[in-house]
């Protein structure tokens, strides 16, 4: 799988890829992920990437051509299943829409900037909007980093069977259970009797009851389905 990740800021994700699980799929293979940086792909002298909004109103708009020839570069190199673009006006992201973006072949990520992009972007190129959730950000790099991470431990092979992500929360549609390591006393702040029990079968439904209690308490909506 191959993420392309379009930004003004390159700089912001140097660092989000190159540790821990993201860095180990990259090195064995499973993903490829490549930032440009849009500024390269300005034609005009300025290399600016922004302009005023027609309309008139405060703050800059992204423009069409600096996206354009990125994009376009791209697609005449390899095809793309997707381009998304990350924004707080999109589809809230969700374990099932990581789910389906985890068996594509490779993603295009637009991130925005100052008041936005140009509308004809998103009108011409861009086949799926994602937020990471009701909130402003100042830019699509954070969401696009979040969005790569939910992603590619999804992807056959990332994860070892100990750390398998069919069991995340979400993935069951329940939130996990509390967990604990040793030692099992902590000035007085004991491990439930029943995790040191050794009887698999009570542990299992001790988790399933509490996995539900938690969902029940802090998110009754995932249970509605
Ligand atoms: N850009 C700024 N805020 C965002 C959000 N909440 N989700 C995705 N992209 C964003």
């Amino acid at each position: 799988m191959r993420f392309d990740i379009i930004t003004v800021l390159p700089g912001l994700l140097e660092s989000p890829f190159g540790h821990s699980i993201l860095q180990r799929a990259q090195k064995k293979g499973l993903v490829e992920i490549v930032v440009h940086n849009l500024r390269d792909y300005a034609e005009n002298k300025q290399k600016s990437v922004d302009d005023y909004p027609y309309g008139g109103g405060g703050g800059m708009v992204m423009s069409i051509q600096p996206f354009a020839s990125c994009i376009e570069k791209l697609k005449a190199e390899r095809d793309y299943d997707e381009v998304i673009f990350m924004t707080p006006d999109g589809i809230t992201l969700n374990q099932s829409a990581a789910n389906e973006l985890s068996i594509r072949k490779n993603i295009i990520i637009l991130c925005g900037h100052y008041k936005g992009i140009d509308q004809r972007i998103r009108d011409i190129y861009v086949t799926r909007e994602i937020s990471i959730g009701d909130y402003v950000l100042s830019g699509g790099e954070l969401p696009a980093a979040i969005l790569v991470d939910a992603v590619v431990r999804l992807i056959p092979g990332v994860l070892s069977d100990e750390t398998s992500a069919l069991s995340d929360s979400f993935q069951g549609d329940l939130l996990d259970a509390p967990i604990y390591t040793r030692p099992a006393n902590w000035n007085g702040h004991m491990v439930p009797e029943v995790l040191l029990s050794g009887n698999q079968s009570v542990i299992e439904n001790w988790r399933y009851e509490e996995a539900l209690q938690r969902t029940r308490d802090r998110r009754p909506d995932l249970l509605d389905n």
